[in-house]
């Protein structure tokens, strides 16, 4: 669309091409290259790469600015720091936004607002992702409240949008103050290692009001958000590696609610069997295992997703498809704090559940949980209110739902995790399954604590209490699991599950909304 004046060409389509050549050089070459110089690409460069080739529609790219305070008037640059439209990701519709930090810095300006309202809104309309790459100075401190306006319109939208079409945020670059709160609700969070940052106040405020030394990477770097807080989903190396894992990833979702999640053709049989799952489990309870093992056998071509796999690490929670359709899988992690459920875990399982319900993807649940984490760091943060989110999504989700125990499934944790009781569709044990209140050895120290000084009576009550309680059968007799399964055999258990629940219709009584405890 760009390049020479053809000749003969009207004045308006000389205008036209001028008006494009220049959208097209954002800021200028001189910020073009500094951009680059820091390791970044241009907001179009980036479109180029997430979008498939030659699929984009670019909108609004003659909109301007309005302010005429402090010599705005004189500095217009056609589109105005945003570049906005729709294209396809492997053939599948999705509205993008992408701020071009060359232009003001990328920062948001009333008309700016405007042009990633104008997607938004329109994504809403035909039920299409929208996917929003940031890089940001924040509000245009030229323009002051109209620009706090033009956030604030972002923000209604993300929140009428939230459930209705996935909404994915890409940090590529600054992204501060109140701004942080329009990828805050959306549903998942890319950051870029280096060259991101988020917070809500910068090292220099922080500096005065807290006395605390720390760098914007420190503070708000992709690491930082991915490892500690839980607010970014993923840290990727640098633009192409998000830009293509963001390709990938929203190829397991589906274009809104009204919508199932697209089906990816397989080679992979459902009736494949795995003899290495037979010796998963150690023979040793106290012994950790990799759940992630579990989850790469049970998959379509070893194929998983992982989201937040530096942040809560006890709980593993991701994507995986299943003769080809989009599962969610959540699973605790003997390998770390026993996988144990803390507040962290309980915070972000509980997110992922409630974004699969929304979305129609069905959910399996891996479970071999030991219970609550204990002490006063846990009771003091409240880990009543947040472990019961966990509990809530779940009791709340109407998706298909298929949970298979493969040890320890103890106390609340065993009702927590998709247990029968809270609509779970298809519960399935593995022969090494362990359901019930509490392990043997604190179980027999409390029901026999006359006997504590008798170390020869506890062990034998210990063992008397596994052997009544450390199999699948009990649970299994009462109904709360409906089949045994050899590991060897679970994938095909596990397809034919969902398969036969493809159909599956559960609504919740009417309400305005719940209440979860926030
Ligand atoms: C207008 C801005 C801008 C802004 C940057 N620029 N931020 N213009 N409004 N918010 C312009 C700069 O003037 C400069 O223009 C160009 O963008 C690049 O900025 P640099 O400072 O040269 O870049 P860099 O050194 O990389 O630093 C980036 C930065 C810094 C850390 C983002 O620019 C900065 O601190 N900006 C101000 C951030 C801020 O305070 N924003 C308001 C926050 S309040 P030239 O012409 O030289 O290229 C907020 C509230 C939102 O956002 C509330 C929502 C509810």
């Amino acid at each position: 669309m760009t390049g020479d004046h053809k000749p003969g060409a009207t004045p308006i389509i000389r205008m036209l091409e001028e008006k494009r050549t220049a959208a097209q050089m954002g800021g200028g070459q001189k910020r073009i290259d500094k951009q680059h110089a820091k390791g970044k690409l241009t907001a179009r460069e980036r479109i180029e790469i997430l979008l498939d080739e030659g699929s984009f529609e670019e909108w609004d790219v003659f909109v301007e600015h309005r302010c005429t305070d402090f010599g705005m008037a004189d500095q217009k640059i056609t589109g105005d720091g945003v570049v906005t439209g729709y294209g396809t990701i492997n053939g599948r519709l999705v509205f993008v936004f992408s701020q071009d930090f060359t232009v003001f810095g990328g920062s948001l300006s009333e008309a700016h607002a405007e042009k990633i309202c104008k997607v938004m809104d329109q994504a809403m309309k035909v039920g299409a992702p929208v996917i929003g790459l940031n890089d940001s100075g924040g509000a245009r401190i030229q323009e002051g409240v109209a620009s706090l306006g033009g956030y604030a319109e972002v923000f209604q939208r993300n929140v009428l949008a939230s459930g209705v079409v996935p909404q994915i945020s890409l940090i590529m670059g600054p992204c501060a103050g109140g701004a942080v709160y329009s990828p805050a609700m959306t549903d998942f969070i890319f950051m870029v290692k280096d060259s991101s940052y988020m917070f809500v106040t910068g090292p220099d405020v922080v500096k005065t009001v807290t006395h605390e030394e720390v760098t914007a990477e420190e503070l708000g770097g992709a690491v930082t958000h991915s490892t500690r807080s839980g607010v970014a989903d993923l840290a990727l190396e640098n633009d192409v590696e998000a830009l293509l894992a963001t390709r990938r990833f929203f190829n397991f979702l589906p274009a809104s609610n009204r919508e199932k999640p697209p089906v990816w053709p397989t080679q992979d049989p459902a009736e494949r069997e795995e003899s290495s799952l037979d010796s998963l489990v150690p023979d040793d309870p106290a012994k950790p295992y990799d759940m992630h093992e579990l989850i790469t056998k049970l998959a379509d071509e070893g194929d998983f997703f992982e989201i937040q796999p530096d942040n809560a690490r006890n709980i593993v929670v991701g994507f995986i498809r299943l003769e080809g359709s989009p599962v969610g899988v959540i699973a605790n992690q003997p390998m770390v704090l026993a996988g144990c459920l803390d507040i962290a875990s309980a915070i972000k399982g509980g997110r992922f559940v409630r974004f699969c319900d929304a979305f129609n993807i069905p959910i399996l649940t891996l479970v071999d949980v030991p219970g609550f984490m204990p002490g006063t760091a846990q009771e003091y943060g409240g880990i009543i209110k947040h472990g019961a989110k966990l509990l809530y999504a779940y009791a709340e989700a109407t998706v298909p739902k298929v949970t298979l125990i493969t040890r320890k499934a103890y106390g609340g944790a065993y009702d927590v995790m998709a247990s029968k009781h809270l609509r779970g569709d298809v519960n399935l044990a593995w022969p090494t399954a362990e359901i019930a209140v509490m392990g043997s050895k604190g179980a027999v120290e409390i029901i026999f604590r006359q006997d504590i000084g008798d170390a020869e009576k506890i062990a034998r009550r210990t063992e008397e209490y596994q052997q009544t309680f450390a199999n699948p059968f009990i649970a299994g007799s009462r109904g709360y699991i409906d089949d045994v399964v050899l590991p060897r055999q679970t994938r095909a258990r596990i397809c034919r599950s969902f398969s036969m629940l493809r159909k599956k219709d559960l609504k919740n009584p009417w309400r305005k909304h719940g209440n979860i405890p926030l």
